[in-house]
């Protein structure tokens, strides 16, 4: 085939723990990922000549090289010259519903599904471990956004365990709109404020993962315990961006009035989000921090857990 429609799933993290910083300038983490249905469409198409062209409508999407999607198909290109030299370029549409800079993971899960439409356009036949290295080199949490589903990730976000699928739980976000965080800054600012609190030592390290693995919230995951999974929602992100924008922690109380499984900013933020058991409650709950906060820049969403990340879009 010669072009193929793509659904990239955005991520929530339920799980967020900051553990030490790293001699490459990264840091340890341990975080619990989930996909959610809320997804972008990205066609791929072959181009018919050498270039690589990424088109998306949203005013904050580029097209040249800071598109992580624009680098995903560069990277496709140096590490399969032949295949390249074969087919010939692509032309990348992003259909863009996952807000950008939010903590869902917008723009790494648009360079998952550019790996996963070259794979199967290019016909390269890759391993699931071989998408996942490919990932690896392109941001933290791309190798998550390929996999998709429920999965434990440690040192940079890269390490995947997965863990049994969750497909009870139902999510509502809500987002200023015009509110961005970038990720460098927020763990830059966390680093400012609790790095005499890392662990730095290996040893230690190898036993805080050790403990993450049978941590009360990866025990929760399995029996689908959707109350516990509420109450255990955790973020360390919280603490170092809640005090720059006071106007989250607001949002996170109203969600919590409004009587959620729990609620927490997702990532580096500022979107946060609040688990409920059905669709209607999920619902009720939008409305009622629509009414409670009443501010035209706040935008809410509904949707859902699901145990994919990139799916060919029927
Ligand atoms: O890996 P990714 O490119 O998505 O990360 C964006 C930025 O977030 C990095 O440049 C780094 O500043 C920070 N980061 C970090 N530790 C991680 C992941 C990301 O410090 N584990």
């Amino acid at each position: 085939m010669h072009s193929y429609s793509l659904a990239a799933a955005a991520k929530i993290n339920l799980y967020l723990e900051i553990i030490g910083s790293r001699s490459d300038g990264y840091h340890e983490l341990a975080t619990v990922f989930q996909s959610i249905d809320l997804v972008d469409k990205i066609d791929l198409r072959l181009s018919g000549n050498d270039s690589i062209c990424v088109h998306c409508d949203h005013p904050q999407v580029p097209s040249d090289r800071t598109n992580l999607a624009y680098r995903a198909a560069e990277l496709m290109k140096t590490e399969f010259p032949d295949a390249f030299a074969k087919y010939g370029g692509i032309n990348i549409t992003i259909d863009k519903q996952i807000p950008v800079a939010a903590g869902l993971a917008g723009g790494s899960t648009n360079a998952a599904a550019v790996l996963v439409g070259i794979d199967l356009i290019w016909q390269l036949g890759l391993t699931q471990a071989e998408l996942q290295t490919l990932a690896a080199q392109l941001g933290s949490d791309v190798p998550f956004c390929v996999m998709g589903g429920t999965a434990l990730a440690t040192e940079r976000g890269e390490n995947l365990s997965p863990l049994p699928d969750l497909d009870n739980l139902y999510v509502v976000l809500a987002k200023y709109r015009n509110l961005t965080i970038s990720t460098p800054w927020a763990y830059q600012t966390y680093r400012e404020k609790y790095s005499d609190c890392y662990i730095t030592d290996a040893q230690s390290l190898a036993a805080c993962w050790e403990k993450v693995h049978s941590s009360p919230m990866v025990r929760a995951i399995a029996p689908k315990d959707s109350t516990q999974i509420g109450k255990l929602l955790h973020n360390d992100f919280e603490r170092a961006v809640f005090p720059e924008y006071p106007q989250l922690m607001q949002l996170k109380a109203a969600f919590e009035q409004a009587r959620v499984l729990g609620t927490i900013m997702s990532g580096s933020g500022p979107t946060i989000f609040a688990l409920t058991e059905t669709p209607e409650q999920a619902q009720l709950v939008k409305e009622t921090v629509k009414q409670a906060i009443s501010d035209p820049e706040l935008e809410l969403w509904v949707t859902k857990f699901i145990p994919t990340g990139i799916r060919i879009a029927k």
